[in-house]
């Protein structure tokens, strides 16, 4: 069966319901908008894991997501949206790009959640920009850009207290919305939630515990991805 879509980490397939599209989580990995390519045995399978269970507990605290349900280990069934092409990303914590741009050393802690967009846009290689920008772009209105913010927000409450259970800092993380297909005048929250999408540092020993393992060469990145799915299984 032929993919409707093919992403860096997941493909699309149409299902018999013209509404629900099932998503396949891969085992590739990439970083540095795809210079840094790899596979990881299991990765998919862990994402999924993860991103299902995220799911549903955003779910249970009244955050509406695209997931309608589960299949197997790699493949889940969502609805079916159309993504606004925003990355919305939420710091707690300086590190990655912020520390790189503003020469902040990774680890200071903000007083409140910085929220930051950046336009999904590969041959740009997805660059930061403003609401301004979003709408004169037409990648969302002043109102669509609000509603983000307001969610990523609640999104980035509800997932610190849900990590720090478990014993992990979420230092910073990106989500991605879409406009349902069935009724486009609903955004939700779309896309996956997992080690490839947050930062997370063991609250004890400080250790990394995500995709950054895979960007700098730390080495045992999927062993991470396995004690953070180990334990969210374990306080669920
Ligand atoms: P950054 O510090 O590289 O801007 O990343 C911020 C957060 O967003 C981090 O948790 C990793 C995540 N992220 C993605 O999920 N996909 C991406 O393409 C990028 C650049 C970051
Ligand atoms: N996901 C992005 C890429 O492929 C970047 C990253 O997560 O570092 O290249």
């Amino acid at each position: 069966m032929q993919p409707l879509y093919e992403g860096k980490a997941k493909r699309l397939y149409a299902t018999e319901d013209p509404n629900v599209l099932r998503m396949e989580y891969k085992d590739d990995a990439t970083a540095f908008n795809a210079l840094k390519k790899a596979q990881f045995e299991n990765k998919g399978r862990m994402n999924k894991a993860i991103t299902l269970l995220i799911y549903k507990m955003l779910e249970a605290k009244g955050v509406t997501t695209h997931l309608v349900g589960d299949i197997d280990d790699i493949n889940l069934t969502v609805k079916k949206v159309s993504i606004l092409p925003l990355e919305v990303i939420v710091r707690n914590i300086a590190a990655g790009s912020f520390s790189k741009r503003m020469g902040v050393a990774e680890g200071t802690k903000f007083t409140k959640p910085i929220v930051e967009f950046s336009y999904k846009d590969d041959a740009l290689g997805d660059p930061f920009i403003n609401d301004d920008y979003a709408r004169e772009l037409g990648a969302g209105s002043e109102e669509d850009c609000e509603y983000l913010r307001q969610q990523a927000k609640i999104v980035n409450e509800v997932l610190i207290d849900f990590f720090k259970q478990v014993g992990l800092t979420l230092v910073d993380f990106k989500i991605e919305f879409g406009r349902l297909a069935e009724d486009p005048t609903k955004i939700v929250l779309a896309d996956e939630i997992s080690p490839d999408t947050c930062r997370l540092w063991d609250i004890e020993t400080g250790a990394k515990m995500d995709k950054d393992r895979f960007r700098q060469d730390l080495g045992n990145v999927m062993e991470a991805y396995e004690e953070v799915l180990k334990r969210l299984q374990e306080n669920s």
